[in-house]
């Protein structure tokens, strides 16, 4: 898809369509009141008949007249004052959704109702909207089919409508960014639908190669021989009971421990489950096809660092994907197991089904052996999560404040929601072992804390968790995405080692 940014009035662009924002109610002084003259009065007409509304996310298509576009797409935002970096991106995306099955090859999307409102102006709205049109253009049904007629469109072109006086290159470059980072998303998303029978721990562990190669990254995977020769014994008690391997999938950007510009060598660790039945301490059928979900905490770091190659190469990542299959049988862990982790505590396992915060243990560990100052995990890790804060808001935890206000505030640019709970000290004596130091999971009551209790325990320096089990997928349709991943946390993350990019 190619990128134009124009300065021109919005009626003389020339596109199979005009994407118009309506930012609360429609008023028609000014320029919208000039496309509609032009277009014949279709969009008051509209507006009479209750076609086009002022409630977020509804939409209007009307034909065009004199307007110099095929047609006229309106897409409403809801009042100013909701507009943030999230709706624009999502504004950007719920225009392709509107236009899924229809013959179009080129979009035109009018700035200025956005710029006018979101801090940033011209710049900030071309990246959003560029990346919302981006993500707004995957289909999960294309994985596994050629044609999907009711996908939304490929387009060849996209035009942004930039107010004039707008600095037009560094719209351009702003765009170029937006497109990759849709991209990245993507791509994780891709990953991450894909199902089990498709994406085993070395399927995920080939597409990690594949991109590596690409983009000129390192790469390292261990296998479970070399694995269990390190001392990962948390992460092998959860591989150990599927004949699928497990597979520790490391990649870098920079050299090995190498600081990055903001003074960190950061570690992005993504839980990688590929399916998780519970083990023995097997899940009920209801909804366990969702399970195959669970890996995309990997796939999200995974794609994570190859955006990071492609927008500012050579910055100093480390991502750490742990990829197992949680799986019941012969060579299963059995609750009441007792194994020694890679930082060498003896951990409980009484329950086979809280196997994410065993992996990623082993993988935080790992991450500073090889020199992480900073850790931050992502992770489908709890029910929890998505019973507290639904499919919007992902659940943060960290230690200390200082670097779980940065990765908030990473958040905050990518346009993200992340609501922060706390690490409650006295909640970890439920968590003591008889025999081991600690076990992996406590009573039900406050099991989201716990669950980030248990990760504390193998972090040594700054460290954020992220718990993606209710954002990283939507069950039902959105105005903005299919069913499936919904790429959550990916651009969190590559805003957040982008701070660590050298200045151009
Ligand atoms: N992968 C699940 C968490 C999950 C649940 C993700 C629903 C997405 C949707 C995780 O491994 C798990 O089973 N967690 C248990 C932990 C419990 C056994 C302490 C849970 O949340 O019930
Ligand atoms: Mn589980
Ligand atoms: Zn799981």
């Amino acid at each position: 898809m190619r990128v134009r940014v124009t300065t021109d009035q919005p009626w003389d662009v020339a596109a199979d369509v005009l994407i118009i924002p309506i930012v609360g109610e429609p008023t028609f002084e000014g320029p919208l009141g000039e496309i509609d003259r032009r277009a014949h009065g279709e969009l008051k007409g509209l507006v009479a008949f209750g076609e086009l509304r002022a409630k977020r996310f509804t939409s209007a298509v009307a034909a065009s007249g004199g307007v110099k576009a095929g047609r006229l797409v309106t897409l409403s935002t809801g009042e100013a004052d909701g507009i943030d970096r999230e709706l624009v991106v999502r504004t950007g995306s719920a225009a392709l959704h509107r236009l899924a099955g229809r013959h179009v090859t080129s979009a035109a999307v009018w700035l200025e109702p956005l710029a006018a409102i979101l801090e940033g102006g011209a710049e900030s709205v071309s990246e959003l909207i560029a990346r919302g049109v981006v993500e707004g253009s995957f289909d999960p049904k294309s994985l596994y089919h050629e044609t999907v007629p009711t996908a939304p469109p490929a387009l060849d072109e996209l035009v942004l409508v930039v107010p004039s006086g707008s600095d037009a290159a560094a719209c351009t470059k702003a765009a170029e960014r937006g497109v990759i980072m849709g991209e990245g998303s993507n791509l994780a998303r891709s990953l991450s639908n894909r199902a089990a029978n498709d994406v085993s721990p070395e399927v995920l562990a080939e597409e990690a190669y594949t991109l590596a190669r690409k983009h000129g990254l390192w790469i390292d995977v261990i296998g479970p021989d070399q694995a269990t020769k390190l001392g990962m014994g948390m992460f092998m008690a959860v591989g150990q009971g599927s004949d699928n391997p497990p597979r520790m999938i490391v990649m870098r950007s920079g050299k090995k421990g190498e600081l990055d510009a903001a003074g960190r060598h950061l570690a992005i660790i993504g839980k990688g489950v590929c399916f998780d039945s519970g083990g023995i301490s097997i899940k009920p059928a209801d909804r366990m096809e969702e399970m195959k979900m669970d890996k995309t905490g990997a796939c999200t770091v995974i794609a994570a660092i190859a955006t990071v190659a492609r927008l500012a190469p050579g910055t100093p990542l480390l991502a750490v994907a742990p990829a197992v299959e949680n799986m019941p049988g012969p060579h299963s862990t059995r609750p009441g197991d007792l194994v020694k982790a890679l930082n060498g505590k003896w951990v409980d396992i009484i329950n086979t089904d809280a196997e994410g915060r065993l992996i990623l243990g082993d993988a935080m560990t790992y991450a500073e052996r090889l020199g992480a100052t900073h850790l931050v995990d992502v992770a489908t890790l709890t029910g929890a999560v998505s019973r507290a804060l639904g499919d919007l808001v992902t659940g943060a935890f960290g230690t200390d404040q200082a670097w779980a206000d940065e990765v908030l505030a990473a958040g905050h640019r990518a346009g993200e929601r992340y609501w922060q709970l706390p690490l409650v000290d006295e909640y970890l004596t439920e968590m003591e072992s008889w025999y081991g130091d600690v076990t992996n999971s406590g009573s039900a009551e406050g099991g989201l804390v716990k669950s980030g209790l248990f990760l504390r325990e193998f972090a040594t320096v700054p460290w954020v968790h992220l718990d993606i089990a209710g954002t990283a997928y939507y069950r039902r349709a959105k105005p903005w995405a299919s069913r499936g991943a919904s790429g959550v946390s990916h651009a969190t993350l590559v805003e957040l080692a982008l701070a660590g990019a050298a200045p151009a």
